[in-house]
């Protein structure tokens, strides 16, 4: 008996939200955003965690690759490959998931405990930039009353703009890929969002999202000078 294999149905729509297209607030959001700095005391790991960085750079300057929402830091290993030359340095919030990183191959790269949004404030006060940014699956937050709570609503967000570099930014929602798109202009950096198929993985809710059949969504873009 031949096993039988049912093709994959593409779910478009998986995220329940009450926004049927881009939230209605979002660019006065954005625009109030840039025009008033971002200010939130930094926690105590996220300050240590950016010692951790600087001593590393100092010891061996080298070009600074982020991830930030890293989670278990699979991401954070392979991009590590991809750029063999620099620094990549994963950082996410939950002690727990970092717990859970698998393999250390290369010694390139950096898992971290930080709070991303005030992990960019220090960057940014030390001027310093990066290479590329890379935000895997942020949160969606998908309530409409949710929007500040998304990466691209949060006071933080036009902190992005000191950084500098490319950003690539994925997500299976497809409304969030076309708001980030919308606040990244207002911010100075410009790309595209088209829908994607990875050939292998990057992170594990990719690899889940995919093998449930969900519709991916990539933004990527490069601060305009
Ligand atoms: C949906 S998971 C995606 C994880 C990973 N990028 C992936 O694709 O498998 C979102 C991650 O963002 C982290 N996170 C959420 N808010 C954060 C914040 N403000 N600072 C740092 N990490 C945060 C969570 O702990 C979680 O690991």
């Amino acid at each position: 008996m031949t096993a039988q294999t049912t093709p994959k149905k593409i779910l478009p729509n998986v995220i329940v939200t009450d926004q049927l297209g881009p939230h209605p607030d979002l660019l006065s959001v954005v625009q109030r955003h840039r025009k008033h700095l971002w200010r939130k005391p930094c926690p105590e790991h996220t300050r240590d965690a950016f010692r951790i960085l600087q001593q590393t750079l100092e010891n061996e300057p080298r070009p600074l690759v982020l991830d930030s929402f890293c989670g278990t830091g699979m991401s954070t290993a392979l991009l590590a490959d991809r750029y063999p030359n620099s620094w990549v340095v994963g950082i996410d919030q939950s002690a727990h998931r970092l717990a859970k990183h698998q393999g250390r191959q290369r010694d390139n790269y950096l898992l971290l405990r930080a709070e991303a949004e005030s992990f960019w404030a220090c960057l940014a006060e030390a001027k310093v930039r990066l290479q590329s940014h890379w935000m895997l699956y942020p949160n969606p937050w998908p309530k409409a009353s949710q929007l500040k709570r998304r990466v691209h609503g949060h006071g933080a967000f036009p902190l992005l703009s000191k950084l500098g570099g490319s950003l690539e930014m994925r997500t299976n929602w497809n409304i969030f890929a076309t708001e980030f798109a919308q606040a990244a202009a207002v911010i100075g950096l410009l790309g595209t969002c088209e829908a994607y198929t990875s050939a292998s993985p990057l992170t594990l809710f990719e690899k889940k999202y995919q093998q449930r059949g969900h519709e991916l969504w990539r933004f990527h873009g490069e601060f305009y000078r």
